[in-house]
């Protein structure tokens, strides 16, 4: 029988949709988590924003639900109370539920896109929404330049993959930053949402940028055209929805597209999220069912090694610290 890992691999489609059991630190947190370090979740400005703005029977049911550690199945009427009003009066729930991971929810809490409605500015003002998401998106880019830098020094020319890059913002603005980089770079941005795929491609063309090119095929189905020729590689926002088995999987798959010596930066989730901000971590998967997972922080390096990696270290989003962004060479 196809392992869970296999079915990844072999996926053409969204491998982060699909149903997983809950990531077990999570579990930790819901049902052991400190009673004390949820009351305190519950009064940060963010939190008492959120549960002002919603009609009384649904911020009761949500907060009784987060302190017991509820699932949502295991809450009479949940779906009719809290997960209607959530998929009815945001606009991020909804998309994340058909397409878990999207980058629509990005594009919103990168500050690119505005957003509406009490539950969606409520993310935008979260540690892990709008604070971590944007310092990772910051922090990969400026490091990316730099190994881009180093690469240019060092051989003249740099190939570069983003997979998983939704419309390729990161690549946008490696390319922005460094005009310089024109002519020695070159960016695929690898993505299997057609709508990513759409929206990137009307935007380097508005910012009149030569040197990304989208590639709409599954990051598990390009070992033809990336034989080993990869100078840089980066996967950000892909692992977070994987298990540990599934994240060995896809670092193996991918290896070979990779140049000896090549890095790959690889963002991970870290269980500082689900100790940091339960509540988001509650809400999401009690309203969407995208299963997020929380593994800490040095399973990365084990991954990458497992996976057949070299791993030269790590760096953080700062100062929100809730993700391990991994540098993995290849061997
Ligand atoms: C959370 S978004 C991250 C976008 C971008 N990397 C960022 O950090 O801003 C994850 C992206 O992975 C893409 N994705 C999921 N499965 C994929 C696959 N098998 N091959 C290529 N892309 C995939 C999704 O379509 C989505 O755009």
């Amino acid at each position: 029988m196809e392992t869970q890992a296999e079915k990844i691999i072999s996926t053409n489609g969204n491998m982060m949709a699909g149903d997983r059991p809950i990531c077990p630190t999570l579990l930790k947190y819901y049902k052991e988590g400190d009673i004390q370090a949820k009351l305190d979740q519950v009064n940060t400005p963010e939190a008492v924003f959120l549960f002002n703005g919603l009609p009384r029977d649904v911020s009761m049911m949500l907060l009784g639900g987060f302190l017991t550690g509820a699932f949502a199945e295991q809450v009479p009427s949940w779906q009719e109370v809290v997960v209607d009003y959530f998929q009815n009066n945001s606009r991020i729930i909804p998309a994340l539920t058909a397409n878990p991971g999207t980058y629509t929810m990005l594009e919103k809490m990168y500050h690119f896109e505005p957003v509406e409605g009490v539950i969606d500015n409520y993310f935008l003002q979260s540690i892990a929404g709008g604070q971590a998401l944007k310092n990772r998106y910051e922090a990969v880019t400026a490091q990316a330049c730099k190994h881009v830098l180093e690469i240019l020094q060092t051989t003249g020319s740099c190939y570069m993959i983003d997979l998983g890059s939704g419309p390729g913002r990161n690549g946008i603005d490696i390319c922005r930053q460094h005009p310089e980089f024109n002519g020695n770079i070159k960016i695929d941005c690898v993505d299997i949402d057609p709508e990513a795929i759409v929206f990137g491609t009307k935007l380097v063309k508005e910012k009149n940028i030569k040197q990304v090119e989208f590639i709409p095929t599954s990051m598990t189905r390009l070992h033809k055209r990336y034989p080993g020729t990869v100078d840089y590689g980066i996967i950000i926002g892909v692992l977070c929805g994987l298990t540990r088995a599934e994240r060995i999987g896809l670092l193996s798959i991918i290896r070979p597209y990779f140049k000896s010596g090549a890095r790959l930066v690889a963002a991970s989730l870290l269980e500082t999220m689900a100790q940091k901000d339960l509540l988001c971590a509650y809400i999401l998967r009690e309203t969407t069912g995208w299963g997020l997972q929380y593994p800490p922080l040095g399973e990365l390096k084990e991954v990458f090694e497992a996976a057949g990696w070299i791993y030269e270290g790590f760096f953080h989003e700062e100062p929100t610290r809730l993700y391990e962004i991994g540098i993995g060479v290849a061997p």
